[in-house]
């Protein structure tokens, strides 16, 4: 098995690239652009990392990224994430990035993106990584911060390849952004949207019909509502799920309790993602081999969920039928 979950080429979909700023790294950053850490040390960082809900992540979440200050550091960020990705066997990534956390800080909007934008390049060049990059709006500001921000995203439209929506889930409905999100579809961008992590399965109906969103990020308390399921089964709407983010964020108490194979039975286009790994325990791989050890997945469940992000993914046909190609050849 341990040589199957790392042979399987991986598809990930759902990656807050601030989520992947390692302790060590984010010492090092706050070393180099001066900025005071709370914390003594590296060990006492880690052992922060006990949460209990998603704001409890987030508070720390926000902190951290407090290092990240320039092109510079978004490259390297980046560079040591798709590093990662080529030790776990992930093909392509399509990636969050929340440019307010920087732009509130006095950092340029065009400086996360560029340095973001060139370890892409780099590694699709030296490695064949292929990737996408999504600007999630964050939902705990107001709409019209979120629109000012989709309004300078605007000048960068060849570079930014879609429109999410993140931060604290309860509270801020979808509702609260149905004028943005029908700005950025207009703008021509696809739209997507955590909803049903912590929030409710009425978040999930309307992040579909009033944002219009082509996949769902989480999506996992579809559970409570039986037509929600037999709606997101028949319509294959991509639920970009993350078991260890899940069960650190209290979601789910145990991995043993994790519905998500339920829903890959059901019909659901589930997939499997890794969130913030940096925060919770682990990369793509990592995730893979949670479902296979305490879920007791089968190689043909592990495989169907890396088919199902190539079906979700945003590469076109002729690519997808590639990677599916090899996955199908992964046994
Ligand atoms: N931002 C980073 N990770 C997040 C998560 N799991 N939910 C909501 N917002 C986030
Ligand atoms: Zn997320």
């Amino acid at each position: 098995m341990e040589t199957f979950l790392a042979e399987l080429p991986k598809i990930e979909l759902h990656l807050h690239i601030e989520g992947t700023l390692e302790p060590e790294m984010m010492f090092a950053l706050a070393k180099r652009n001066q900025v005071a850490l709370p914390y003594a040390d590296v060990d006492a960082l880690r052992a922060a990392y006990q949460f209990a809900n998603l704001q409890s992540f987030l508070d720390l979440y926000y902190q951290g990224a407090a290092v990240l200050c320039t092109e510079q550091d978004f490259y390297d960020l980046t560079m040591a994430y798709l590093t990662r990705c080529r030790q776990d066997n992930v093909v392509h990534t399509e990636l969050f990035f929340d440019p307010q956390t920087h732009t509130a800080r006095g950092i340029e909007f065009a400086v996360p993106l560029r340095g973001i934008r060139r370890a892409l390049a780099q590694a699709e060049q030296q490695w064949g990584i292929t990737s996408r990059v999504i600007l999630c709006i964050l939902r705990h500001l107001s709409e019209e911060e979120g629109l000012a921000t989709l309004a300078q995203a605007e000048a960068y439209r060849d570079e930014i390849d879609g429109i999410g929506l993140d931060s604290a889930e309860v509270g801020n409905p979808p509702a609260k952004f149905a004028r943005l999100f029908k700005r950025a579809r207009e703008l021509g961008w696809p739209c997507v949207a955590h909803a049903g992590e912590e929030g409710p399965a009425s978040y999930i109906w309307d992040a579909l019909d009033l944002l219009k969103v082509v996949r769902i990020d989480h999506g996992v308390r579809c559970h409570d509502d039986p037509l929600l399921m037999a709606r997101l089964a028949s319509e294959r709407v991509p639920l970009t799920v993350c078991p260890l983010s899940n069960t650190r964020l209290q979601v789910f108490a145990h991995m043993s309790e994790h519905t998500i194979l339920d829903l890959l039975d059901r019909g659901l286009c589930v997939t499997v993602n890794s969130d913030d790994p940096a925060y919770f325990g682990g990369y793509m791989t990592a995730n893979f081999r949670a479902l296979a050890t305490h879920l007791q997945a089968s190689r043909e469940q592990l495989r169907m969920l890396s088919l199902n992000a190539v079906e979700a993914c945003w590469l076109d046909d002729k690519q997808k039928r590639v990677l599916r190609e090899r996955i199908l050849a992964c046994l």
